[in-house]
């Protein structure tokens, strides 16, 4: 694990924006895997300001999603589809028919074999990932065991009233979820994590610090990816005492 402490949490967008971008200057036709929520927006902001500013083409990408919710269609503004068509693809110009994402209306069965077959065949060259609250990661919530492949979840009533403040009100979240199982975001070559603000401390400490392993926090799986790269404010960080594992740097 390498912890990259930045001034600020716009500081650390625009480096996560950069080390995203070089990977896809050698490679045009990577396949990023996306993630979505509050905290990836101004990495997203800055990817996009960088390819109008010419500095990068990110047309020729493809993309895999972490995850959907069951139930809502892709013209829903709280989908995730919807997410990343306003944020990412529609700017960018990146076509759907590259890009992988549950289908939150379609049969919950055919959606997850779906994207089991393009997973399987298909490495994820920079996973872009952040955590909720209870420290899950895509839409794994805590348990008993790490799931490998895309699966169903029920949401935990902790992560439905966490992500209510962008619903009307918490009846309308939605109950169930497909997400990438653990197994597919340990796969990915790259790992691009970022987090932000004191509700996401708890689950920092347990990813950063001396500590178990554990599918009770489920985040703490990422202590054994090869190349994951996790950039944090220097106000969230100075409560962290990273463990002997992680490499830390301060940006400059
Ligand atoms: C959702 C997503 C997660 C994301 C989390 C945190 O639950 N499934 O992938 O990490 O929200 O969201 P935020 O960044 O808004 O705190």
């Amino acid at each position: 694990m390498h912890l990259i402490i930045t001034d600020s949490y716009q500081q650390s967008a625009v480096l996560a924006a950069r080390q995203t971008a070089d990977i896809v200057k050698r490679n045009p036709t990577a396949l990023l895997g996306m993630a979505t929520g509050t905290t990836p927006i101004p990495l997203y902001e800055e990817l996009c300001r960088m390819q109008s500013r010419g500095e990068i083409d990110l047309s020729g990408i493809s993309t895999i999603n972490l995850d959907e919710y069951v139930g809502l269609a892709g013209d829903d503004e709280n989908s995730y589809l919807y997410f990343m068509r306003k944020y990412f693809l529609d700017p960018l110009g990146i076509p759907l028919s590259r890009v992988y994402i549950p289908n939150g209306v379609a049969n919950p069965a055919a959606e997850i074999a779906r994207m089991n077959d393009f997973a399987d065949q298909h490495p994820i060259d920079v996973q872009i990932l952040s955590v909720g609250e209870n420290g899950h990661i895509g839409f794994n919530e805590p348990g008993d065991v790490f799931y490998d492949k895309f699966h169903l979840v029920k949401l935990t009533e902790s992560t439905r009233q966490a992500n209510s403040r962008l619903f009307q009100d918490i009846s309308q979240v939605p109950a169930r979820a497909i997400t990438m199982g653990i197994g597919g975001i340990m796969r990915a070559r790259k790992i691009v994590f970022l987090a932000n603000g004191e509700k996401k401390l708890a689950a920092m400490k347990a990813m950063l610090e001396e500590g178990d392993v554990t599918p009770k926090n489920q985040g703490t799986i990422l202590k054994f990816h090869q190349d994951c790269t996790i950039y944090l404010d220097k106000e969230l960080a100075a409560s962290i005492q990273p463990a002997r594992h992680v490499q830390v740097t301060y940006a400059k």
